[in-house]
C-alpha cells in the first residue's frame, strides 16, 4: 500500500520536474525501489525502506542518486539506499517547519506522550529485526545490538513520561507583578548521528526533541542508514504526524553542512568526532544555532590494588572491547596500581584470550567486525604506530581473517604517557595499560587529556572511590562497573568531549528555551 503510494509520488515528482509524460514512465522505471526485501544472516526476510523519509513518506532523492550499503562482516553489499542532496534537505526542513508551526509544538502533552509510548512498544515488538539490521549494517555482535535496542525502547518510553512534567517556575518579584517562566520548544532540530550506535543515537536524538514539541531532520551516518529508515516506518505506525520526523541519509560534508547553515534549523545535535564537532560549531555560528555535541574520548579506567581483581578485569575488558571498541567513552587507557600490575595484566590477557571474535550472528560472539575499511585501516595503523613507539603487545595486534573487518582485541602494556596510542582516540579494540603508584599520580595521568567523557574506578574502598571521582575531570564516572548506561542518567562530556548532556532530565534542556512572563497587577492592595 505504502510502497505503491510512494512510487506514485516519486513518479509525480518526476513529471513535475520534467513536465513530460514519457519522462514519467522513464523515471518510474529508472528510479531504484523505495523498499527492498532483505534476507538477514539469521535466515529471516524483512522489507527494508530505502527512500528518504520526508513529510511522512518514503521518497527518492531529488536527483535520484543512491548509495550502496555494505555488511562489514562479509564486505558484501546489502542494499542501495537513496542519498539526499541539498534539495532534499530543503524539502525536509520545510516539512519539519510546517509540522512544528501548525500543530506539533502546541499539541497536548498527552499526544506527544502517546506517540513515544507507542513507538517504544513498536521497537520492542520489532526488537529482533532491528537488532539483526544493526548487526548486519554496523558489524557489531547480535548481543550488543540486542542491548542497544533494549535501551532504545526504555529511553523512548522514559521520554514519553516527561511530556506532562515539563514545569516552569513562578517567580516572586513583589506584589505589583506576577512573574513566571515556561519552557518552550526550539523549532526544527538538525540531528547528525554516527555509525557506532546507529539506532541508539537515533533514539537519544529524537526522543527528547519530540517530547518537548520540536520537529527533526535527522541525518544517519553514510555507512549505517538502515535502522533509522526502518524505525521511520515505526514512527508512522506509532502515529507520529507527517513532518515531525524526517530522515535524510547522505554525506556529512554536503547535507550535514546544509543543515548546520539552514536558517530555519534552530538547533544542531551531533554525535561524532571532535574534529567534525568543531566544523559543525563553526557552520552553526552564522545563524547562532543552539549546538549540543557528544564527541570523542580517551577515557581512563583505574584499578586500585584493593579492588576485586577478577571483577575489575572483566570491567576493563568490557570497558574497551564492548561494541568492538567503537565507543566514544571506551576505557581505552587502563591504569593499574603497581603492586598488582603484573597480576592484573596476566588476568586481563587470559580473559581477553577467551573473548570470541567473529560473525556477529554466531552464538557467543562477543566482538564483531569494525564498521568499515576506513576504521579497520585506522586501527591497524595505530597498532603499527604503537609498536614503533616501543609499546609491548601483550595480546592481539592483527587483523583476523582476510574477509570482513575483524581486529583482534589488543592490549599494549608498559606504555608511556606521551605515546600517540595513549593520547589519541583509536576507536577500536585497542587498550593501553600502564602503572601508577599513588592517588595523586593516577589522578594527574587520568586528567592529562583534551577529552573528558568518562572514567572508571575499581576499588572496594567506597571513601576512596568517591574522593577520586571528585577529582576526575569527566562527565560520567563508573565505579566497579563500566559502560553501564541508564536512560535516567545523564551522559556527556567535559572538555573537548562535548557540550550538553543526553538522557535523563538534562536532555530536555537541550531542546527547550525559557520564556519569562511578567505581568503588572493593577490592584495590589485588594
Ligand atoms: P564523523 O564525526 O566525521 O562522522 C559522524 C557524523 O558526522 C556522520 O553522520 C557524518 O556524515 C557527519 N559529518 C561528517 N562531516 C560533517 C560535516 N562537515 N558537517 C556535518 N556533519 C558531518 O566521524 P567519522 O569520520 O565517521 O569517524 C572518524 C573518527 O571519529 C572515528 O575513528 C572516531 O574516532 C570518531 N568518532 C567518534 C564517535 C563518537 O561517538 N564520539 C562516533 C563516530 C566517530
Ligand atoms: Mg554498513
Amino acid at each position: 500500500m505504502l510502497h505503491t503510494s510512494c512510487l506514485r509520488s516519486a513518479a509525480v515528482r518526476g513529471i513535475a520536474r520534467s513536465g513530460m509524460a514519457n519522462s514519467y514512465v522513464l523515471r518510474l522505471y529508472s528510479s531504484a525501489p523505495l523498499r527492498v526485501p532483505i534476507t538477514l544472516p539469521n535466515g529471516t526476510t524483512y522489507t527494508q525502506p530505502t527512500g528518504l523519509f520526508i513529510n511522512g513518506e518514503f521518497v527518492p532523492s531529488a536527483d535520484n542518486r543512491t548509495t550502496e550499503v555494505t555488511d562489514p562482516s562479509t564486505e558484501l553489499p546489502i542494499a542501495r539506499v537513496f542519498k539526499a542532496g541539498t534539495a532534499d534537505v530543503e524539502n525536509a526542513v520545510k516539512a519539519a517547519k510546517t509540522a512544528f508551526d501548525s500543530h506539533w509544538s502546541t499539541a497536548d502533552p498527552e499526544v506527544r506522550a502517546k506517540c513515544l509510548f507507542k513507538l517504544a512498544d513498536l521497537v520492542e515488538q520489532h526488537a529482533e529485526t532491528l537488532a539483526a539490521i544493526e548487526s548486519m549494517d554496523n558489524g557489531k555482535s547480535l548481543e550488543c545490538s540486542r542491548g542497544d535496542v533494549s535501551l532504545v525502547s526504555k529511553y523512548l518510553r522514559s521520554c514519553g513520561g516527561w511530556a506532562d512534567k515539563l514545569y516552569g517556575n513562578v517567580i516572586d518579584t513583589g506584589k505589583e507583578h506576577f512573574a513566571y517562566s515556561v519552557r518552550e520548544p526550539l523549532g526544527v532540530c538538525g540531528q547528525i548521528i554516527p555509525w557506532n550506535f546507529p539506532l541508539l543515537m537515533w533514539s537519544w536524538k529524537i526522543g527528547p526533541a519530540l517530547v518537548t514539541g520540536n520537529t527533526v531532520v535527522l541525518k544517519p551516518a553514510e555507512t549505517t542508514p538502515l535502522s533509522a529508515l526502518y524505525a521511520a516506518q515505526l514512527c508512522q505506525e506509532a502515529g507520529v504526524p507527517a513532518g515531525v520526523v524526517n530522515i535524510v541519509p547522505g554525506s556529512g560534508r554536503v547535507i550535514g553542512e546544509a543543515l548546520c547553515k539552514h536558517p530555519d534549523v534552530k538547533k544542531i545535535a551531533f554525535t561524532g568526532s571532535t574534529a567534525t564537532g568543531r566544523t559543525i560549531m563553526r557552520n552553526a555560528a552564522e545563524t547562532v544555532k543552539k549546538v549540543t555535541l557528544e564527541l570523542g574520548g580517551k577515557s581512563p579506567n583505574i584499578v586500585f590494588a584493593d579492588a576485586d581483581l577478577d571483577k575489575a578485569v572483566k570491567n576493563i575488558a568490557h570497558g574497551i572491547f564492548f561494541n568492538s571498541g567503537e565507543v566514544c567513552c571506551a576505557g581505552s587507557r587502563v591504569y593499574v596500581q603497581d603492586s598488582v600490575y603484573d597480576e592484573v595484566l596476566e588476568k586481563f590477557r587470559q580473559y581477553t584470550a577467551s573473548l570470541k571474535v567473529g560473525n556477529p550472528f554466531d552464538k557467543d560472539t562477543y566482538q564483531g567486525a569494525q564498521t568499515s575499511q576506513k576504521q579497520l585501516d585506522k586501527i591497524l595503523d595505530y597498532v603499527k604506530r604503537g609498536e614503533e613507539e616501543g609499546a609491548r603487545v601483550v595480546i592481539g595486534g592483527k587483523r583476523r581473517g582476510a574477509k570482513g573487518y575483524f581486529v583482534e582485541p589488543t592490549i599494549f602494556a608498559d606504555v608511556k604517557e606521551d605515546m600517540q596510542i595513549v593520547k589519541d582516540e583509536i576507536f577500536g579494540p585497542i587498550v593501553t595499560v600502564s602503572k601508577f603508584s599513588t592517588v595523586n599520580d593516577v589522578v594527574h595521568k587520568a586528567n592529562d587529556s583534551q577529552y573528558g567523557l568518562a572514567a572508571g574506578i575499581h576499588t572496594k574502598d567506597v571513601n576512596k572511590a568517591i574522593a577520586v571521582s571528585r577529582r576526575l575531570k569527566a562527565g560520567t564516572i563508573w565505579i566497579n562497573t563500566y559502560n553501564a548506561f541508564h536512560q535516567s542518567v545523564p551522559f556527556g562530556g567535559f572538555g573537548q568531549s562535548g557540550i550538553g548532556r543526553e538522557m535523563g532530565a538534562a536532555a530536555l534542556e537541550n531542546y527547550t528555551q525559557v520564556k519569562s512572563v511578567r505581568m503588572a497587577i493593577d490592584a495590589p492592595e485588594i
